[in-house]
C-alpha cells in the first residue's frame, strides 16, 4: 500500500535454522517480531515497526511423494506464491490454477487461506512446517489443524495467531484439470472468449487476463489487492438482508455471503478518490494509493467507505490487509 516507515532490524531468513535464531535475537533485544513473506497484504504505521521484521527467503522446491494422478509438492515459504502456480501449471498439475497472479509468498498463502475464482489453498494444503514460537522449536501441522476458513486459519486468528512462522507448505496437486461450475467470472470469460482449453495453463492464462484487466498490479499502482472482505451473515439475518435490497448468495451451509464491492458500487462510491485513495473502477473492494503519504489519510478514506455503507444498508465491512503492530 506504501505506507509506513521503517523497521527497528529486518533479518533475512535463508536457512530454516535461521529462523530460531531470528526470534532469539529479538528475544535477547526485548524486542516485538513481524513475519513478512512479500508484504503484498500487509499495511504499515507511519511510526514505523519498533522490533524485528523477519523476512522469509528460504528457497526451494522439491516433489516429496507421488502416486498414480497425485502428486505432493513442498515449497519452502519464501518461494514467489506465483512462481509454485506457474511451476504446476507447467507440469500440467491441477489445484491451484485460479489462484495465478496473487502477490505475495507461498509461506504466506495458508496464512489467510488465500482463495480466488472457486480454489483456495486449503483445498489442497497437505500440511506445513513451521518454527513455534510458543515451544521454541520446529514442528509440521497437518490441514485438519490448521483451522482453515474464509480468509481466516488458525494462523492469523484466535489464540495462537502469530504462533508459528511458516518454513515450508506441501500441497497435492493432481493431473487433471478444473470441473465445472465455474466461478461466475471465469465462466463468462470462457463464454465470451468461447475458451476451449481448461487444462491448468489455459485456466492459468484466463485467470491472468481477468485479474489483469480487474485488479491493479502492485508493481505499477499501490494497492493491498481487496481492502475489505466479503460479508458473511449468519443463516437467520439473510431474509433481512434481501428485504433490504441486497443480493445475498447461499452458501452451502446456510449463512449467506455479501459481495462487499456490490455493497460499496451501490453507495456511489466506485472510482471515488478519497484522501489521497480512489476507490478501483475495476473492482469496488480495491483501494488504491495514488497520492497518500500516511496512515492517517487511509484511517479517513476507510472510515468514509464503512460509514457510507452501514448507513446505507446496516452493514459493516472489515479490512481484510493486516497491519504491522507491535
Ligand atoms: N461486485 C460488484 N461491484 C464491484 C465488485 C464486485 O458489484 O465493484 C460484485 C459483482 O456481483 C461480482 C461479484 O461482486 O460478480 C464478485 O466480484 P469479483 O469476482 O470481482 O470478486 P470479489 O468478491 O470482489 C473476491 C476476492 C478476490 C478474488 C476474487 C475472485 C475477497 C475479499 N476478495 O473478490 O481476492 O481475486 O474474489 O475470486 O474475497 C484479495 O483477497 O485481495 C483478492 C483480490
Amino acid at each position: 500500500m506504501r505506507l509506513g516507515g521503517p523497521a527497528r532490524f529486518v533479518v533475512s531468513v535463508r536457512r530454516p535454522e535461521e529462523v530460531a535464531e531470528a526470534y532469539q535475537f529479538a528475544e535477547e533485544q526485548g524486542l516485538p517480531t513481524w513475519a513478512l513473506g512479500g508484504g503484498a497484504n500487509t499495511i504499515g504505521r507511519d511510526e514505523g515497526f519498533p522490533g524485528v521484521v523477519i523476512l522469509n527467503e528460504l528457497k526451494g522446491v522439491e516433489i516429496v511423494r507421488e502416486v498414480g494422478d497425485a502428486v505432493q509438492v513442498k515449497w519452502m515459504g519464501g518461494e514467489v506464491w506465483d512462481d509454485a502456480v506457474a511451476w504446476a501449471c507447467e507440469r500440467d498439475y491441477t489445484g491451484i490454477e485460479a489462484l495465478s497472479l496473487i502477490p505475495g509468498t507461498v509461506g504466506a498463502a495458508p496464512v489467510q487461506n488465500i482463495g480466488a475464482y472457486g480454489q483456495e489453498v486449503g483445498q489442497v494444503l497437505v500440511s506445513v512446517e513451521a518454527y513455534d514460537r510458543r515451544e521454541r522449536r520446529m514442528c509440521m501441522l497437518r490441514r485438519d489443524e490448521m483451522g482453515l476458513g474464509y480468509r481466516r486459519t488458525r494462523f492469523n486468528t484466535g489464540a495462537d495467531a502469530g504462533r508459528f512462522y511458516i518454513v515450508s507448505v506441501t500441497l497435492e496437486l493432481k493431473r487433471g484439470q478444473m470441473q465445472p461450475p465455474f466461478y461466475n467470472s471465469l465462466q463468462r470469460y470462457i463464454d465470451e472468449h468461447q475458451e476451449t482449453d481448461l487444462s491448468p495453463a489455459g485456466v492459468r492464462r484466463m485467470v491472468c487476463a481477468i485479474r489483469e484487466a480487474k485488479l491493479p498490479d502492485p508493481r505499477k499502482e499501490a494497492s493491498a489487492g481487496s481492502f475489505f472482505k466479503n460479508v458473511i451473515v449468519p443463516a437467520e439475518q439473510v431474509a433481512e438482508m434481501e428485504a433490504r435490497g441486497i443480493p445475498v448468495r447461499r452458501l452451502e451451509d446456510g449463512r449467506g455471503k455479501i459481495n462487499s464491492g456490490w455493497l460499496i458500487e451501490a453507495c456511489g462510491l466506485k472510482g471515488q478518490r478519497l484522501h489521497g485513495f480512489r476507490v478501483s473502477e475495476q473492482a469496488a473492494l480495491v483501494l488504491i494509493n495514488e497520492s497518500a503519504t500516511s496512515y492517517l489519510e487511509l484511517t479517513m478514506a476507510r472510515a468514509e467507505i464503512v460509514g457510507t455503507v452501514e448507513a446505507k444498508f446496516g452493514v459493516r465491512l472489515e479490512q481484510e490487509p493486516v497491519e504491522m503492530i507491535a
